[in-house]
Formats: C-alpha cells, structure tokens, sequence
C-alpha cells in the first residue's frame, strides 16, 4: 500500500501536464506542492518563473532554481497549483493548513485556472470536519473569536504560528458547513478578518485526487 506521502508525490507528477508550455505558473503551498515544485524543477529550463503563496515555496522554487516572481508584475496567470486540505464534490475547498490562505487565495483569484491537487483522504462530501482556517489581524483576535462563536464555531487560536503577513490564525472546530458560500461571505465580513480558508465562491477548476494507483479527475 502506498504512503500518503507517496500519494502526494504520485498527484503531483500527475498535475505536470496541466502547466505545459505554461510560462508563468501559480504556486501554491504545503507538502503536495513541495513534491510539485521537485518534479517542475527537472524541466525548469521551459519555466519562465513562478508567483508563489508562501515564504516557504518561496525558498523551494528558489532552491531549485525556478525564479520567483512578484504577481503585480506578471498579471493575470494561466494556471494555479495548489493542494487542500478539504474538498468536496463541488471543487469547494477548505485551505489554510499551512496558515498560507490569504496569499492562496489571491493567487487562485488572479488565475485562469486553478489546479488542485491532493490524495484521497482529503476528498469529503461536507466541509468543515478540518478546522477552518480564519487569518485574523492580531489586536482582532479575541473579537473575532467572539463573533464565531455566535456562528455556532469552536475558534481555537493557533499558538506558535504567525503567518507571512504577520497575523495569526483562528482554526474553527465543529462547523457544518452547509452552504459554503454563505459562509465564506460571513466571515469574510467580520471586521478583523483578513481571509477565511474557504475556497467556495472561487472554487478549484479541476481536482487532482491520488487513490490508490488511481488518480482521479474531476
Ligand atoms: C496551506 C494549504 C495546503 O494546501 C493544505 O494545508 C494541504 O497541505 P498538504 O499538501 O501538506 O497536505 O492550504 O495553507
């Protein structure tokens, strides 16, 4: 039996065809798209540069020579790949995992197309059994906290972590998330809130899932 790590690996390397002739591609973050990053790296020479979510892909693009560079400068891209931490059959995301959420989402709202890709114990038919990822502006956090609770959430305040933009991260436990986009829009609302980690009114364009030897499109 395959490793999830394997499995990762095994998306991964599925996800090359996607950025083909691609010149400028989206970068997303985490352990899936590290994995992505090292099969990119053997055909770098046809990349012309990546926009990347996070320090930490940042520093593995760069360790592996593809450039980085800055979305202001590049405009809208043709193509995003980045993993999740939820998905449902709707290509609706849960996202935030390795608290890069805000820069995921602006990547994924400047792409054309979003590519995601994951192993199979990510796949679900409702979000919400993964904590919600909320960024919150630090002074905002017990505010913020507050408000959620009123939505019916657990917000549980993730010590030791502050994300590239210098804000923390409000992970919110027991939420069945029944209409998705709904409630991307309420918590985006609360004042403090920097980014919720639902990717539901920009879902994924297409879904990578390894399962197995299978590797499932949708
Ligand atoms: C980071 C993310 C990641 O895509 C998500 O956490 C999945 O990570 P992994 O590929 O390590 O399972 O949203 O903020």
């Amino acid at each position: 039996m395959m490793t999830q790590d394997q499995l990762k690996q095994k998306v991964a390397q599925a996800a090359l065809p996607y950025v083909k002739g691609v010149g400028i591609i989206g970068i997303g973050t985490g352990s899936t798209v590290r994995h992505f990053i090292d099969c990119l790296a053997e055909f770098k020479a046809e990349i012309e540069g990546a926009v990347s979510s996070s320090e930490a892909s940042s520093e593995h693009l760069r360790k592996v020579g593809i450039p980085v560079l800055d979305l202001n400068a590049v405009g809208t891209l043709e193509v995003y790949v980045d993993g999740a931490d939820e998905i449902n059959p709707l290509k609706q995301l849960i996202k935030g995992g390795g608290a890069a959420l805000t820069r995921e989402k602006i990547i994924a709202a400047a792409s054309k197309k979003f590519v995601c890709i994951a192993d199979g114990t990510k796949r679900v038919d409702m979000l919400g059994k993964f904590p919600l990822p909320v960024e919150v502006i630090p002074m905002a956090r017990s505010y913020v906290a507050r408000e959620i609770v009123k939505l019916g959430g657990q917000p549980v305040w993730r010590e030791n972590c502050v994300t590239d933009n210098h804000n923390v991260i409000l992970d919110v436990h027991n939420l069945n998330i029944l209409e998705p986009i709904k409630l991307e829009h309420i918590i985006n609302n609360i004042t403090g809130v920097v980014c919720v980690g639902l990717f539901a009114e920009r879902p994924a364009d297409i879904v990578l899932v390894s399962q197995g030897e299978e590797i499932i499109t949708f």
